[in-house]
């Protein structure tokens, strides 16, 4: 059926595994990624961001989403990506979105708190839940220093006061991922303390088992950035986060891993090694097929041996 979030939570905290949030575009990654959840016979949420939107209008895409809910009968739920303000959060909830995230991440902490408290009401009066962010992941460009990195990590206490001001249903952290295929020039590092201490002080206020996101956490396969590179790409230093980091933060409270470089990267490598295999084939369903059949096998990989959700319906 089409959920939201609040169950699949609940399930996954008590469980120690995560959800995977993957970012749907078309029709094909939504078959891959259902496909593998089908397969494993997990809850998935099928996330799409503003520009998603803009690229397949969200009628397609929840019209899509619908009949991959009939067809397998999976409980899914179509949440809305990094939402920026109100209005694009209140048109996902009237397209039928069953989640949406407000991302004030950028704010003022105030104006975040008074922007996500006014879309959590909007939300909660109609049954959708609301994802909100609070720290700045770091940008692919500024990575360099990992001081400058540190500034921004979410501070606990102001987590505790985040949840309890806005009522938020989940809250997505900094700890040391970001957006992209380059996460780290060094060695990946992810900041757990910080992340056992906000679950803590989160308890200590009464939010018990309280769900925390990771976005920016795609394990960027060297497998795929390796086909893609002998197939004419020329992607180079991509370096997503380990699958054993993915599998410690699952086992503590984070409940949803957000992933969508992964699957691009799938995709390509992919239709790249379709068109080298054979040049004189021009039928999309040849080359997006196989991009599919890769997406698919990606994530089943990832449910079953990385966020652990398998069997989670
Ligand atoms: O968090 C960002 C997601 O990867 C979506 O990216 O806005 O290019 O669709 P996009
Ligand atoms: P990646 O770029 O690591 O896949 O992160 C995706 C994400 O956080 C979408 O919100
Ligand atoms: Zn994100």
């Amino acid at each position: 059926a089409l959920v939201t979030t609040k169950k699949m939570f609940e399930k996954a905290f008590e469980g120690g595994y995560a959800i995977g949030a993957f970012n749907i575009n078309n029709m094909e990654i939504i078959q891959g990624v259902v496909a593998a959840a089908k397969a494993q016979n997990s809850a998935v949420i099928l996330q799409v961001s503003k520009s998603a939107l803009k690229y397949a209008h969200p009628k397609y895409l929840k019209a899509m989403v619908d009949a991959a809910i009939e067809e397998t009968g999976l409980d899914i739920a179509l949440h809305l990506d990094h939402g920026s303000d109100f209005e694009v959060c209140k048109d996902c909830i009237e397209y039928g979105f069953t989640s949406v995230m407000f991302d004030g991440s950028h704010l003022e902490y105030e104006e975040n708190v008074a922007q996500t408290k006014k879309i959590v009401e909007y939300a909660h009066e109609r049954g959708i839940v609301v994802e909100a962010e609070l720290g700045k992941l770091a940008g692919v460009e500024d990575e360099v220093n990992v001081d400058a990195a540190h500034a921004t990590y979410t501070d606990p206490d102001q987590a505790v006061d985040f949840v309890k001001r806005t009522g938020v249903d989940s809250l997505a952290i900094a700890i040391g991922t970001s957006h992209g295929a380059y996460k780290f020039k060094g060695e990946a590092k992810l900041d757990f303390d910080r992340l056992a201490t906000i679950t803590e002080k989160l308890e200590a206020a009464g939010f018990h088992n309280y769900p925390i996101v990771l976005h920016g956490a795609s394990s960027v396969d060297q497998r795929c950035v390796a086909m893609c590179n002998e197939y004419g790409g020329n992607i180079a230093g991509a370096k997503g986060i380990p699958a054993e980091m993915l599998r410690k933060a699952s086992s503590m409270a984070v409940c949803k891993i957000n992933m969508d470089t992964d699957l691009r990267l799938a995709m390509t490598a992919a239709v790249r090694k379709s068109f080298g295999d054979e040049p004189a084939a021009f039928d999309p369903r040849g080359y997006l097929g196989a991009g599919r059949a890769l997406i698919q096998e990606l994530v089943e990989d990832k449910i079953k041996n990385v966020i652990g959700s398998t069997d989670s319906m």
